[in-house]
């Protein structure tokens, strides 16, 4: 029927008129973020071709799809040589329940996607979320990803942190790679917010639990060609933020503070990366620049940041207490507890095309665990004074290789005395 009626039209229409151009309204690459109001939640999902951009949802075991809302999309085009174009729909639900389940569905009257749910995130200030986090998690060789599915599908995770280096590379075959990586994850991140710390430059801070989540771009320290005002702009963006976040009300309600970001500021790689170096960029700063630019350390530790979250080294590494390159235990017998500087854990071993990093035979003494060995790390920030971390070893057929309790009575700037 469809040759016929491309026949019978190429009667009256130009030839060029015979190529079908499909028509691709069907949404893909569903996800959801939390943009920290409580009670939110953002869906975003594509189209190639324009459509409307609807959610359509209601409470699980309540009417199905009674609620609708609108939101916008935006026209993306690639800028490969192909140009390729796609709509990027995003719709904000609000006034959701804390800790109730939705049951939702996503797209317009010219498709919708399948069904999906999620659990509005409990916003009381001692509820205890548990994160799944890693960074370097690419389209090939994605190891971790069919264990973190299965995990975020029984409700192990409140919320996913990528730390940046998606797909490798989002951009490749004209982003081809990037939507079919956005396809693989589709099946955790249409049920749990998928938070993001950027290989690009945006930074951004939401609050969850006790804790004060700071996401941050390691990459204005190295792309220079987009612009050194962009450093500047996050530093002072950054300073303000933990400036906030100390204001006694707030650290109080919310003493945890917590840092994402992709490149890190230590390492014991054997590889040339900036952390592998003594005066690492993201930890001094930069002075080959006009003016200098600042480096993160002195910043996260005046303002009593607790723990700070990497990846980019394709390996798992867990610091003691660490600043200006010297070891700060709580005590020898319990470096973790009340610790008299931040604590680092590097996690960039998700899997990815291009294998795991090799270790440098000799670390230095901040250097407290090391696994090649392909996982994430699972986190619960349980309550005002107590962190849990653990790594999943995915070689290992998913056994816990190393977990610790940070504990802190104290926090701010003043618990480094
Ligand atoms: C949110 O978490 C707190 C702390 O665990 C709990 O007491 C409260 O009942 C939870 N809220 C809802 C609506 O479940
Ligand atoms: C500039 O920074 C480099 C390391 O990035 C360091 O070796 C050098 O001493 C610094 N120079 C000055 C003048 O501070
Ligand atoms: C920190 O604590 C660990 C674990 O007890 C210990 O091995 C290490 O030597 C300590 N470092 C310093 C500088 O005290
Ligand atoms: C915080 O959680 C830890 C670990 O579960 C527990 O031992 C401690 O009593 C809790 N503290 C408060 C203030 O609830
Ligand atoms: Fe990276």
């Amino acid at each position: 029927m469809f040759f016929a009626a491309c026949v019978s039209l190429s009667l009256v229409v130009p030839l060029l008129a015979l190529v079908p151009v499909p028509i691709w309204t069907q949404p893909e690459q569903v996800h959801l973020s939390y943009p920290g109001e409580p009670g939110s939640m953002v869906v975003t999902w594509t189209t190639f071709s324009k459509a409307e951009s609807k959610v359509e949802y209601g409470l699980l075991g309540g009417r199905l799809f009674e609620m609708t809302v609108g939101g916008k999309y935006t026209l993306f085009v690639d800028s490969g040589e192909e140009k390729r174009k796609m709509f990027i729909h995003r719709v904000t639900l609000t006034d959701l329940k804390p800790a109730a389940v939705y049951v939702y569905h996503c797209g317009s009257d010219d498709g919708w996607s399948d069904v999906f749910s999620f659990t509005a995130l409990n916003d009381s200030t001692s509820f205890s979320p548990r994160f799944a986090l890693y960074g370097d998690l690419g389209n090939e060789n994605p190891q971790s990803l069919a264990r973190l599915q299965k995990e975020t599908q029984l409700g192990m995770y409140d919320v996913i942190l990528h730390i940046g280096d998606f797909a490798y590379d989002m951009h490749e075959d004209n982003a081809r790679i990037g939507d079919e990586f956005m396809r693989q994850i589709q099946s955790i991140a249409a049920y749990v917010p998928y938070m993001t710390s950027p290989g690009n430059h945006e930074s951004t801070y939401w609050n969850l639990g006790s804790a004060h989540i700071v996401s941050i771009s390691t990459e204005v320290y190295f792309y220079l060609e987009f612009g050194l005002e962009l450093l500047f702009k996050q530093y002072e963006w950054l300073k303000k933020d933990l400036e906030e976040a100390n204001k006694p009300e707030n650290r109080a309600a919310r003493p945890w503070i917590i840092t994402m970001g992709h490149r890190p500021m230590y390492c014991s790689d054997d590889d040339q990366d900036d952390c592998t170096k003594f005066d690492s960029y993201v930890r001094l700063g930069r002075n080959d620049t006009k003016p200098p630019a600042p480096g993160l350390e002195d910043l996260f530790y005046r303002h009593g940041v607790d723990l700070e979250l990497w990846a980019h080294e394709h390996t798992y590494e867990r610091l003691w207490p660490v600043y200006g390159d010297k070891v700060y235990n709580g005590s020898k017998e319990q470096p973790y507890q009340n610790p008299k500087a931040p604590v680092h854990i590097i996690t960039g071993s998700a899997g990815c095309r291009e294998k795991t990093d090799l270790f440098n035979p000799n670390p230095r003494d901040w250097s407290a665990f090391r696994s090649t060995d392909y996982g994430y790390t699972r986190m619960q920030v349980v309550n005002t004074s107590h962190i849990y971390l653990e790594q999943v070893s995915d070689d290992q057929y998913g056994n816990v290789i190393d977990s610790i309790w940070v504990v802190k009575e104290k926090h701010g700037s003043s618990a480094w005395s």
